[in-house]
């Protein structure tokens, strides 16, 4: 069953009833300022960071689900409705969603009256702009009132939630004309405030929630937008919020627009104390100046066609065209778009994480930039400095850091033994895009402490070495407190039966090693071993080349069960994810990591290993995780173990590592196998179950409940997951096999020998390639000949040439 339809021209996904299974949301902003948005107008704004400079307030588990957003009424004698249904609820006469490229379109009608609200943060502008087009439909004069709303928050997201003893007597706002600020703390800590301004006179205006909603009141049914009139309140303390009131009148036919703009405004250090004073009086110069660039509907609409400009311009860079609609939509459309939000939020905020938990992921913000280096390459360049700049002198990192303060999180702290190596991924795949090797001599920090600065080569070279440093008792890396699987924590004991574990510290071990890292170590090293040779430092790349072999063999030696690789080792010298396991005798990440690192190939393990992976994890939703999932708790297995079967790290269908199973698929050269991998979990491919899905169609989540779950095929936590890259990566890379390497552009398919073929425009530091794929044998994998501007090319690799604009490329399959 779906809930609406993929509008490609558009590049739309149109939502046609406001009961979606969950709310599906959007991404508003593409740089600084962001807003989530749900198909029913809940949702939230912040600037740079979700947690420290939050806008406006979200209620999280929240009864009735979505309840919170940006709100506009309409009282229309004794009807209250909203254009996106929630939060009054009233059925619509036609209601529909249009979640686009950063922005969103609602259209609802009722009683012959059509609302069109269009949402979207304007490219380059710390504002959302909420643009309202109003038209009578019928044949009479329609005389009725409009009531925006939005609840501020007192910037700190966590101390909002929590600290009402202060919070409940520090709100202050200010009122001109049209405009209402909200200006928390501007007196003393703060810098900025937030306005809230409508482009037309207002008949009044309500800054006080409990005044708007009335005593005990609910943002359902307002009390002022019941009684049809402003109180024209003045916070203080409490709860700040800003409402207008406009009166409107239209002849039949007729449509009148208003543009509604939520900002967020600095005022410079220098400029701090200019035109405030003590008192606390705002300097509203730039608010002034924010306000102007939208104050009349053919301003808002221009910014929009700007949007769409950006959006397109971006999207141009790899489009392809096949029999495959659906592949097409997702690979022109929707991989890219996703992988620009995670790379923007990384795990941060969504509607499953609450942008007050947790930052940017050392590791996570590291894959992201495998399927966004492509789109904004200055952009990529700047996160992988910012990253490595909270690394330890020793390699080793933390885990995340928080976006505003660009530091690390000291609550969550370091010992993911995985995070070095995904830095090498991430400056391997934007040297590859970019060919700028630059990057390597950036003078960059450790732990933020510019005084302790190197090369950022020398990170590179720290963090392989953090590897190589910390073997165990096999010689395979230590897993520390996880590795990729944060709840493989395998340095785990408890004393008491029922207490929760502690940790082996540093004079115990602790011992327990991962095959996963291993596998990790292989691939990437190879990336650092051809950045060092590049770079001169042949001795180095030496050394790396012959760690990577002992390490291939260790893995060999060590870590192959016979049908598949290991898992890991725990602290006791304990096998996980062998055959000799009474649950968790298989996990999928080795499978793919291993297999993608080539270890063991021409032994025939990669080939036996995806077998075993189709023969004990596949499932008709996707591969699991692990089988079969561990029954009961096992405090020496850490968290894994907490979730019933069939849920998360314990067997759930793991988007993540599904594409690494794909890839791993096109090592072997079976792309019949990659493509079913692919579309099993591919959002275009499975729209039509959305209600058992239930999550947005149009973007990945990171996890839908495995076959050992009551909830088989259910999908959590929607949009901020690895899976974008990966996909993206697994899908442009490796399926269609548009690879960008050091030396050039490979293409290098493995496709469903189905498919005829397809055509392709790739853009490569600053060629535009022009790409045909032929398969007139119908095979899945190999390359027969290469053409490029109509000379035969040896290999699979078109060597680099900045000489042409324009390249042709014909390649046949056979
Ligand atoms: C989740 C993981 C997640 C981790 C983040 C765990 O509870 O299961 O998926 O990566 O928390 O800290
Ligand atoms: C989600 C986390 O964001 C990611 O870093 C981790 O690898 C997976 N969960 C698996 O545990």
């Amino acid at each position: 069953m779906k809930f609406g339809y993929f509008d490609d021209t558009n590049k739309e996904y149109v939502i046609t009833s406001p009961k979606t299974p969950l709310p599906w949301i959007n991404y508003l902003g593409s740089e600084n300022f962001f807003s989530l948005i749900s198909n029913t107008c809940g949702g939230y704004s912040f600037y740079k960071d979700a947690k420290l400079l939050r806008l406006t307030r979200y209620r999280y588990n929240n009864v009735p689900l979505d309840s919170n957003g940006h709100y506009y009424y309409i009282k229309d004698g004794d009807t209250i409705w909203n254009p996106g249904w929630m939060p009054s609820k009233t059925e619509l006469d036609a209601y529909s969603c249009r979640h686009g490229m950063g922005y969103s379109v609602f259209k609802g009608t009722k009683n012959k009256l059509t609302a069109e609200l269009t949402s979207f943060v304007p490219v380059g502008e710390t504002c959302e702009v909420g643009k309202l087009s109003l038209t009578n439909e019928s044949n009479e004069t329609r005389n009725f009132s409009v009531f925006s709303y939005v609840e501020f928050c007192l910037w700190n997201a966590m101390d909002d939630m929590t600290n009402f003893q202060r919070n409940f007597s520090t709100g202050e706002v200010e009122i001109h004309g049209s405009a209402l600020y909200h200006k928390t703390e501007y007196r003393e800590r703060r810098n900025h405030y937030a306005v809230y301004a409508v482009n037309a006179p207002i008949a009044g205006f309500d800054t006080d929630r409990d005044s708007f909603l009335g005593a005990y009141g609910e943002n359902s049914a307002p009390e002022v937008v019941v009684n049809g009139t402003s109180k024209n309140s003045v916070a203080s303390g409490w709860a700040p919020i800003g409402s207008h009131h406009l009166e409107v009148s239209l002849a039949p036919g007729e449509t009148k627009t208003y543009v509604f703009v939520l900002g967020y405004v600095e005022n410079p250090v220098e400029e701090k104390w200019v035109g405030r004073a003590e008192d606390g009086v705002i300097n509203r110069k730039r608010a002034d100046e924010l306000l102007s660039r939208f104050d009349t509907a053919e301003k808002a609409d221009a910014a929009l066609v700007k949007l769409k400009d950006y959006w397109n311009e971006l999207l141009s860079h790899f489009t392809i065209s096949s029999s495959e609609e659906k592949l097409d939509r997702m690979v022109n459309i929707w991989h890219q778009y996703q992988c620009m939000v995670t790379f923007n939020m990384s795990r941060s905020a969504s509607y499953f994480e609450s942008g007050i938990g947790r930052g940017m992921g050392f590791r996570d913000s590291c894959q992201d930039l495998l399927g966004f280096v492509h789109l904004i390459p200055d952009r990529a360049r700047e996160r992988i400095l910012d990253i490595a700049a909270t690394q330890f002198e020793d390699g080793s990192a933390y885990h995340q850091y928080q976006p505003l303060t660009k530091k690390g999180n000291s609550d969550i702290g370091s010992g993911f033994n995985d995070d070095p190596l995904w830095l090498i991924a991430g400056t391997a795949a934007y040297i590859k895009e970019t060919g700028d090797y630059s990057i390597l001599d950036e003078m960059t920090p450790y732990d933020s402490d510019a005084s302790k600065a190197t090369t950022f080569m020398e990170h590179l070279r720290r963090s392989f070495h953090y590897t190589m440093e910390h073997l165990g008792p096999h010689n395979l890396p230590l897993i520390g407190r996880a590795d990729w699987n944060d709840c493989l924590n395998l340095n785990c004991f408890s004393t008491e039966p029922g207490e929760s574990f502690q940790t082996f510290g540093p004079s115990e071990g602790p011992n327990a090693e991962s095959v996963f890292i291993a596998g990790m170590f292989v691939r990437y090293g190879k990336d650092y071993a051809a950045i060092c040779r590049h770079q001169g430092m042949t001795e180095e790349a030496e050394l790396a080349e012959k760690a990577i072999a002992e390490m291939e063999k260790t893995v060999m030696d060590a870590g192959w069960d016979g049908e598949w690789y290991l898992r890991a080792y725990d602290h006791y010298k304990n096998k996980i994810g062998s055959k000799e396991c009474e649950d968790g005798k298989i996990f999928i990440e080795p499978q793919g990591f291993c297999v993608m690192a080539e270890i063991g190939l021409e032994e025939g393990c990669c080939l036996k290993a995806m077998e075993s992976v189709e023969k004990y994890l596949d499932t008709k939703y996707g591969i699991v995780l692990l089988q079969p999932p561990y029954h009961r708790y096992h405090v020496e297995l850490g968290e894994i173990s907490s979730y019933p079967p069939g849920y998360k790290e314990n067997a759930g269908i793991f988007c993540h590592n599904n594409p690494w199973i794909s890839i791993a698929e096109t090592v072997i050269g079976r792309g019949n196998r990659a493509w079913q991998v692919y579309t099993r979990t591919c959002p275009a491919y499975i729209e039509d179950i959305s209600e058992i899905h239930r999550t947005e169609p149009y973007v990945y989540s990171q996890m839908i409940a495995g076959k050992d779950a009551p909830n088989f095929g259910e999908a959590k936590n929607s949009w901020l997951t690895g899976t974008a890259a990966w996909t993206f990566l697994n899908v442009s890379q490796f399926i269609l096999g548009i690879r960008p390497d050091y030396d050039g552009l490979t293409v290098d398919p493995c496709i469903p020998s189905k498919l005829d073929g397809f055509t392709a425009k790739r853009d490569f530091r600053g060629v535009s390639y022009h790409i045909t794929v032929k398969n007139p044998n119908h095979v899945e994998k190999g390359v027969l000949s290469m053409i490029v501007d109509g000379q035969p090319v040896e290999g699979t690799t078109i060597p680099f040439s900045a000489e042409k604009k324009d390249v042709n490329v014909e390649v046949t399959m056979g």
